[in-house]
């Protein structure tokens, strides 16, 4: 997706807080290796400016960091969490990979898309309807595929979507409510759905014998199929 470079037109610098913030990322880092907090100071940036990166801000980080305008410009441009140009109140990331893909996600785009009135396919970094509260954009894989489709809204992630949840949680924004994150099917952590199926221990974590899961590890033949090269 492209990024373009887009300047404010003011200079930036970080606010007392953010520099406190700053001094104390930059610690992390072995002396002489201060430049590889460049990462954590472009995101401390980014939400100084309400979610997006202006040359100035990229200018100052990387100067800050005794680093070169094209070393801070080159790591903003690559990592797709960092957005050159404005973005709407609300950054909507609709995972589209394939497993998120199989379970629904282009409905959950469309979903979005038809919401805000077919404004997806607006360039990334601009807001994507008129009132500037929302930015949709597609990406790679969010890292929670099991509970596919997944929804990245600013920090938080919107789990086990379809069309429906979506719109309703884009309403729920649009009106100023907020909206438990998570698994909207009520999933309990990435387990299956319905609760957890195996791996059932009692709250000592010692195995409850009368365990079905137990039970059947007891009874499990450990024989080696070397023809098959699976256990049995
Ligand atoms: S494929 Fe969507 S979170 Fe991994």
């Amino acid at each position: 997706m492209k990024k373009q470079l887009t300047a404010q037109g003011k200079p930036f610098e970080f606010t007392p807080e953010n520099l406190e913030k700053a001094a104390a990322l930059i610690m992390r880092y072995p002396e002489g290796r201060q430049g590889s907090a460049l990462v954590p100071l472009l995101d401390l940036a980014q939400r100084q400016t309400g979610g997006w990166l202006p040359q100035e801000a990229i200018e100052y980080v990387a100067r800050y960091l005794g680093l070169s305008f094209m070393q801070g410009y080159e790591v903003a441009s690559f990592y797709s969490m960092f957005n050159l140009s404005p973005v709407g109140k609300y950054f909507v990331q609709v995972c589209t990979t394939t497993p998120c893909q199989l379970r629904g996600a282009m409905d959950v785009l469309k979903a979005c898309d038809d919401f805000m009135g077919g404004g997806f396919g607006v360039p990334q970094g601009q807001p994507s309807n008129n009132d500037g509260l929302f930015s949709v954009c597609e990406v790679e894989c969010l890292g929670a595929c099991v509970n596919g489709p997944v929804v990245q809204i600013n920090d938080a992630y919107y789990e086990d979507l379809d069309s429906v949840k979506m719109t309703e949680i884009l309403c729920m924004l649009k009106m100023g409510k907020t909206v438990d994150s998570g698994s909207q099917i009520g999933r309990q952590g990435s387990a299956p759905e319905g609760g957890p199926q195996v791996l059932k221990f009692d709250s000592d974590s010692t195995p409850n014998p009368d365990s079905e899961f137990t039970e059947s590890i007891a009874n499990m033949d450990t024989d080696i199929d070397v023809d098959k090269g699976r256990t049995l």
